[in-house]
């Protein structure tokens, strides 16, 4: 297997996998990637911050890992700037072999090339994700119902101290967390 940015080329394949990422599996809705909730990870793709990275084998793609910033800030890193939110998903019929694992590991290091402070990302509470995201490095920072929020730092082991570090009463290493 191996791995390369995402390009232009790739938009069929990223509406695909935004499909398997945004929506819980088996309750895909009529005309899903029209939907805001689907086409604001990849509507007008290449815009100066988003990045992404592809997997794949014999000329088959197999799974995606992608971040960009979105209209609605998940999250403000301590300077005040808001922190790009990923998706990630793997072609069903290849999962649980370590592809969302290098993945997740290749788009952080493109962050980190990128000088950016964190990547944050969502996920709900019952997907076995949460797994993934925990072991590469991920914490949890809020949690609304079902609805975690998690963040990456990539400025070191954690955030800079900074008075104005919002996240940083959110920002414990282990569950549970506040609620709210
Ligand atoms: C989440 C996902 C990208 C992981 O990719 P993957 O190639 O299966 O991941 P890996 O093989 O590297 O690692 C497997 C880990 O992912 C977790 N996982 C998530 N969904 C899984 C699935 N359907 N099958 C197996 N493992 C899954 C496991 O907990 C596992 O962690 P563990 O090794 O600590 O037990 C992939 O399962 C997927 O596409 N899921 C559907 C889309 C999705 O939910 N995206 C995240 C939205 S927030």
């Amino acid at each position: 297997m191996e791995l390369r940015p995402v390009s232009s080329r790739d938009l069929d394949f990223l509406i695909e996998m935004t499909l398997l990422a945004a929506f819980p599996p088996g309750s895909l809705p009529d005309a899903a990637p029209d939907l805001p909730h689907a086409k604001r990870w990849f509507d007008d793709w290449g815009r100066p911050a988003d990045r992404g990275v592809v997997a794949w084998h014999d000329g088959r793609r197999l799974g995606a890992a992608w971040c960009r910033l979105q209209e609605r800030v998940l999250v403000r890193d301590p300077a005040g700037q808001p922190v790009p939110e990923l998706a990630i998903a793997v072609v069903p019929d290849h999962r649980a072999g370590g592809v969302g694992t290098r993945l997740l590991a290749e788009l952080v290091r493109t962050a980190a090339r990128a000088d950016y402070s964190a990547l944050s990302l969502t996920v709900n509470a019952a997907n076995p994700a949460v797994r993934l995201y925990e072991r590469s490095g991920f914490d949890l920072v809020r949690r609304d119902g079902d609805r975690l929020t998690m963040v990456k730092w990539l400025m070191g082991d954690s955030a800079p101290p900074s008075p104005e570090a919002s996240l940083a009463p959110l920002r414990p290493r282990r569950w549970p967390v506040q609620s709210g």
